[in-house]
């Protein structure tokens, strides 16, 4: 039987990229980080000059290289993680910058953006076995996902996960200006025209403020159970 379509939403920072990569590897699907694709087309615009000091992005010009970016993940390497390829090269590490999260939302604001990522994250879920986590699986991309899932915590958490997550991956951080990226990135998730952040109305809320990781597994992994009976897998 063919496995499932997990969609797994939520704000940035909510430590949804976690549980869904934790979830794929106890069950055995695979795990796409929708994120890390916008990430990866931001910065290609940001290497080609075609976001200008202000923010603003030459939509004309990254809408003519779309055919030109080819993203891929490569398999999990020693550090157990997938790590996203740009045309072949492996970006892991600069798209996780404050320089692309800065200048990220924009990007995926961006119709033809959408458009190219959504078809190519509805291939890569064509088969089913998959958990893939964002701002618009269970709404746009999966709307039929056998499971959906809507993160949330308070923006101060999250900003404070995300500083603990740069500090210990040695980068330099200040406090404030994290809070200030997750805000904004907030506001511009939610406004944004084109399938903005939403929760799907099928979907299934956790704040995961107060809990610990295993807490987290334990309940999504209940979840997933769940919607395993639901669709005749025992
Ligand atoms: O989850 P993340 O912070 O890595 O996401 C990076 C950016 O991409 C963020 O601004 C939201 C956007 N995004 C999106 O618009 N749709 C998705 N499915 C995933 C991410």
């Amino acid at each position: 039987m063919k496995g499932l379509i997990i969609a797994i939403d939520g704000y940035s920072s909510s430590g949804k990229s976690t549980m869904a990569r934790r979830l794929a590897a106890t069950v055995g699907y695979r795990y796409i980080d929708s994120g890390a694709m916008y990430r990866a087309v931001a910065l290609y615009a940001l290497d080609h000059g075609m976001i200008a000091a202000d923010g603003s992005v030459d939509t004309a010009a990254l809408t003519a290289a779309l055919p030109d970016i080819h993203i891929d993940f490569a398999p999990a390497g020693a550090d157990g993680r997938q790590h996203t390829l740009l045309n072949g090269a492996d970006v892991e590490r600069d798209i996780r910058s404050l320089r692309v999260s800065e200048h990220v939302s924009p990007v995926a604001a961006v119709p033809e953006v959408r458009h190219a990522l959504v078809a190519m994250q509805q291939a890569l879920g064509a088969e089913g076995g998959i958990v893939m986590d964002g701002r618009d699986i269970g709404t746009t991309v999966f709307p039929d996902a056998d499971l959906k899932i809507f993160v949330n915590a308070p923006a101060r958490t999250r900003a404070e996960r995300r500083y603990a997550e740069m500090l210990a991956g040695g980068a330099k951080a200040d406090f404030d200006e994290v809070l200030a990226n997750v805000q904004a990135r907030d506001r511009i998730d939610e406004t944004r025209a084109e399938s903005p952040l939403r929760r799907a109305a099928d979907a299934v809320d956790l704040d995961n403020s107060g809990m610990t990781l295993d807490e987290q597994d334990a309940w999504l992994l209940g979840q997933f159970h769940e919607a395993l009976r639901a669709h005749g897998h025992n």
